[in-house]
């Protein structure tokens, strides 16, 4: 496991770097991508990079980690609407080739299917990652198994509370989710995940430090050959 710590505009800019790397080398990439307030600041700066020409997700693929259930694409905590508002209207990624877990419908089988068009196309070959203040990936909270693939989660009360700010109310915050698995996590080929503030790091030292425990989601990264963990001086205080 890789550890960065350097402030939030400069981990955006590093991070944006791994994409330019991975898209120059291989252009049909696919990305595992999130969303949270984290990784804002990355795609602003990715969005920077695409309008000065300097990466193109023409032939790229992506597949989101999680959404909520019950919100459809349209509703604006859908992650789908975040990642079309954020990043994907913004670059050139063909549109049909952009995924988000479906929150509605028969969970069960969208998540079948979701595991299904992930290996169809090659698996992920970098998967970005936020942290929830609990140590959870994704929305794979704690207690999670190790073998877990896309699958419905119940939210916990700490991470629908967390998530409450994005809402009108705590009510309106929806109590289950569809979340890639840890296993799907771990098979991505490389992992980034970043880390801000100080709310982050009692996560980040129970993860780096730690040991392996599925009671802390993120701590079983360190078994990934793959890993860099790009934080700020507040996220890295308890190391
Ligand atoms: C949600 C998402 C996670 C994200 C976490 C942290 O629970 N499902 O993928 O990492 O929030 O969010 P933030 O980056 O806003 O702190």
């Amino acid at each position: 496991m890789k550890i960065i710590v350097d402030t939030p505009e400069n981990i955006a800019k590093m991070a944006a770097e791994r994409y330019v790397t991975l898209l120059n080398k291989k252009p049909d990439a696919v990305l595992g991508l999130a969303t949270g307030s984290t990784p804002l600041g990355l795609y602003g700066e990715i969005v920077k990079l695409y309008n000065e020409g300097k990466i193109s997700f023409a032939e790229a693929k992506s597949f989101n980690l999680d959404e909520y259930v019950g919100l459809d694409g349209t509703h604006d905590q859908s992650y789908r609407y975040f990642m079309n508002e954020n990043l994907f209207s913004k670059v050139d990624i063909n549109p049909d080739e952009t995924h988000v877990p479906g929150g509605k419908g028969d969970i069960a089988e969208n998540a079948k299917k979701y595991e299904e068009m992930i290996a169809a196309a090659g698996g992920i070959d970098m998967q970005l990652l936020g942290l929830g203040q609990n140590g959870h990936i994704g929305f794979n909270e704690p207690g999670t198994p190790l073998a877990s693939v896309t699958h419905e989660i119940e939210l916990t009360a700490n991470t629908r509370e967390a998530n409450a700010r994005f809402f009108a109310s705590i009510d309106d915050v929806p109590t289950h989710a569809i979340s890639m698995g840890i296993k799907s996590v771990m098979n991505a080929k490389s992992i980034i995940l970043i880390a801000l503030g100080k709310n982050k790091a009692e996560a980040v030292a129970k993860s780096v430090k730690g040991e392996v425990d599925v009671m802390v989601p993120a701590s079983v990264l360190q078994l990934h050959p793959d890993v860099t963990f790009y934080l700020d001086a507040e996220a890295a205080s308890l190391l």
